[in-house]
């Protein structure tokens, strides 16, 4: 019997992203994103494995919606590629567009919605060449990438999300090194997450005058940093600056057309006010219809040093820095918590207290709230019946959906779930090594195979409950 419902409107979906799964890296006109150049740096992704031909989804699409519709998806998030809409973000490559178009119709005759994201994380490399997310003319250029996408799909597809956590294509990925383009620069990484949320802006206004009916988002990786010492100043500063640059540094200009006076505060050696052009913040905060919150796992800092370390660094030889410029001398502690094949912790409780705090601060109930991502990779492995136990998974995924009914039973509507990832998949720096699918991939002869996450999942679509 089943004891606790989601909402009739609830949406019940998965996630993936284009260089992660699609392959088909130089075909029908499509040419180098950052990730195809970054990954070929040696050291830069574990075995220096890359995207070239991932799962191959390009051209295994059809059967994958299949697969989707057998697991009874109800909607399905993924990306389309700068760089095969726009090679070198140049012209219009209608090759790469039909693809999307084919993979749309495909979704839309499976009964499966399209969740569009326009961009995660894969810039045309011919754009980095110019400066990237630092040069302010890439956020213009996004816009008519936009646009593109539009005239192509927008007949058939409702929601559309700018960016993929920009906070890894800004801080992760010019500052700390460990995305591409790997580069090491505060200054870069300021303009960039800037740039980025400009960008966004600019989107959105463009499809709004195009289509005042579509539903128009952005999705965040934000976090829930407690202090290991909740009695200690220090470690209350340390959550206070956390928040600063994972949380509010987004939501801020997003939802108040304001960056936090903190976090500017922290940095008296980095100007980021330098980027902000009058009117940019009136265009970042244009109204959205959709927050996607992407939640992994909890946080626990301080400022003393930590004895076990949280991991987010992915192997690499490339010089490093803090990821954080405005917080410098955090250090992340481990609670007594099971920890995924990434070393995160499981924390289900964080995302209920997270969409909680986002929507009373930030969202009220004008904007739909959305977990458009949330997984884990365990080190699966094939039994002798040729199954995936994957219980810890199956675990997982239990307890966050838990967390979005006890969100729910609080009085915050949420209205949908993206599991990452479908399948497993391309995992930036750390390449094949980290397993996050409900469906496995064998990399060698690109079959699938359903875990029994997968199979748990179907179920709980089918009961639409736990
Ligand atoms: C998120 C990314 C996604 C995937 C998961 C594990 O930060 O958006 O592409 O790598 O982490």
């Amino acid at each position: 019997m089943t004891a606790r419902t989601f909402p009739t409107d609830f949406l019940f979906g998965t996630a993936t992203a284009a260089y992660q799964i699609e392959g088909a890296a130089h075909e029908d006109g499509r040419t180098d994103s950052i990730w195809d150049h970054f990954s070929r740096i040696p050291g830069a992704v574990i075995n220096a494995d890359n995207g070239e031909v991932a799962c191959d989804h390009y051209h295994r699409y059809e059967d994958d919606v299949k697969m989707m519709a057998d697991l009874g998806l109800q909607t399905y998030r993924f990306s389309t590629s700068w760089s095969r809409v726009r090679p070198d973000g140049g012209d219009v490559n209608h090759k790469g567009l039909d693809f999307y178009s084919r993979l749309v119709d495909q979704l839309l005759e499976n009964n499966i919605k399209p969740w569009l994201t326009l961009y995660h994380w894969d810039l045309p490399q011919a754009l980095q060449e110019k400066g990237g997310w630092a040069n302010r003319d890439t956020a213009y250029l996004f816009a008519e990438y936009a646009e593109d996408v539009h005239a192509a799909l927008g007949d058939r597809i409702e929601n559309w999300t700018t960016l993929n956590e920009p906070w890894c294509s800004s801080f992760l990925s010019y500052l700390g090194g460990e995305h591409a383009p790997g580069h090491n620069s505060i200054d870069e990484s300021l303009a960039a997450g800037h740039h980025l949320l400009l960008a966004h802006g600019l989107a959105v206004k463009s499809l709004r005058e195009l289509d005042p009916s579509l539903k128009l988002g952005i999705t965040l990786n934000l976090t829930v940093p407690d202090p290991l010492d909740p009695t200690s100043e220090g470690d209350l500063d340390a959550v206070r600056r956390v928040d600063a640059q994972f949380n509010r540094f987004f939501l801020d200009p997003i939802f108040k057309g304001e960056y936090p006076q903190d976090f500017i505060d922290d940095l008296p050696d980095n100007d980021l006010l330098r980027y902000v052009k009058p009117g940019d913040l009136e265009i970042i905060s244009s109204p959205i219809d959709a927050l996607g919150v992407n939640y992994y796992h909890g946080e626990l800092v301080s400022v003393t040093p930590a004895t076990k370390v949280m991991s987010t660094v992915a192997p690499s030889e490339r010089p490093k820095r803090s990821p954080f410029p405005a917080a410098d001398g955090v250090h992340w502690h481990l609670r007594d918590l099971p920890l995924t094949a990434m070393g995160w912790e499981v924390q289900p409780e964080g995302l209920t207290r997270l969409l909680k705090r986002v929507h009373d601060e930030y969202t009220g109930d004008a904007v739909k709230l959305y977990v458009t991502e949330n997984g884990a990779a365990y080190d699966d492995s094939v039994a002798s019946d040729g199954h995936i136990h994957d219980a810890e998974r199956v675990t997982f995924l239990e307890q966050h959906l838990d967390a979005i009914l006890d969100t729910i039973e609080q009085g915050v509507p949420v209205y949908g779930y993206f599991y990452w990832s479908l399948m497993d998949n391309f995992e930036w720096a750390w390449g094949y090594d980290k397993r996050f699918g409900l469906v496995r991939v064998d990399y060698e002869t690109q079959e699938r195979t359903l875990k029994d996450s997968a199979i748990g999942y179907r179920e709980i679509i089918a009961a639409r409950g736990l």
